[in-house]
């Protein structure tokens, strides 16, 4: 059997059978055979136009409010939509994220920032890499696609994306562009990998700024981190919230913010 034959059958069928499973509303057009790029396309195309939450309670604290957008997202199709309510809720003038793949979180941050002005600035290798300390996996859905294929075109307007590895470019983009608003990462979650691009940023976000990362309990990175500075932070559904000197109401406290190190769905 020819290699070609198994990367084929793995495109078309296996690769878009796994995508179905994880969201069910695409089993209907991956059954009649549509190409899976297009039907992520039109579903998150759906999601942009009509953002499932800019209703959240404008909380004065930007820990709760993260929590809340985080929340209403979390069992919905795209889990990462809480960035749009947080960006409409910030109005940042730079956002910085490492990690782009489909697209999706750079999506929802660019659907906010076509409303409140602002840019974006995105750091990804060319070809998609997916790894953590305990295993090394090419992520299943559309290899070979480029970085951000998903984001529709009329969004791109405050995008810069680079490619290349955050090691190097991470470093001289934060020189270059000033303090930022929001750090969002999503690129290689290895403790090492983590920790450095946290301490690269943190001396570039301005006060009243946001760290997040997505899957903080792949490792302990975050909390190291957090701990290490004694940061108000919290995690929700595998999401590390760390504001940059935010004085916070009684409720908190320092370091008893851990809520959840479980992966939302
Ligand atoms: C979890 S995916 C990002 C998902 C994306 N945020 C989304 O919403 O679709 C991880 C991405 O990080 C990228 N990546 C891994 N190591 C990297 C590195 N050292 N520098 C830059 N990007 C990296 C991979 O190529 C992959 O596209």
């Amino acid at each position: 059997m020819q290699p070609g034959f198994f990367r084929t059958l793995s495109t078309r069928l296996l690769q878009p059978c796994k995508s179905a499973v994880r969201h069910p509303s695409l089993i209907g057009p991956v059954l009649r055979g549509t190409e899976i790029g297009s039907v992520l396309k039109q579903h998150l195309a759906i999601h942009l136009q009509e953002p499932m939450t800019n209703t959240l309670e404008p909380s004065p604290d930007l820990i709760n409010f993260t929590c809340q957008a985080i929340d209403a997202h979390s069992h919905a199709c795209f889990r990462l939509g809480y960035l749009y309510d947080l960006c409409l809720r910030m109005r940042p003038e730079k956002v910085v994220e490492t990690g782009v793949h489909h697209g999706v979180s750079t999506a929802f941050i660019l659907n906010a920032l076509k409303q409140t002005g602002g840019r974006l600035y995105s750091i990804d290798l060319p070809n998609v890499k997916y790894q953590t300390d305990n295993q090394s996996r090419q992520d299943d859905v559309l290899l070979g696609a480029e970085p951000g294929f998903l984001v529709p075109q009329h969004l791109r307007v405050n995008w810069e994306l680079l490619i290349g590895d955050s090691r190097q470019l991470l470093p001289t983009l934060l020189r270059s562009i000033g303090p930022i608003d929001i750090f969002h990462h999503d690129s290689m979650h290895t403790y090492e990998h983590m920790k450095f691009e946290f301490e690269a940023v943190w001396p570039h976000l301005r006060d009243g700024g946001l760290l997040l990362s997505d899957d903080v309990d792949w490792s302990r990175a975050f909390e190291d981190f957090c701990s290490a500075r004694k940061l108000n932070y919290r995690i929700r559904k595998g999401v590390g919230i760390a504001p940059k000197n935010i004085r916070h109401s009684s409720s908190y406290s320092k370091g008893s913010l851990t809520e959840s190190r479980n992966k939302g769905s």
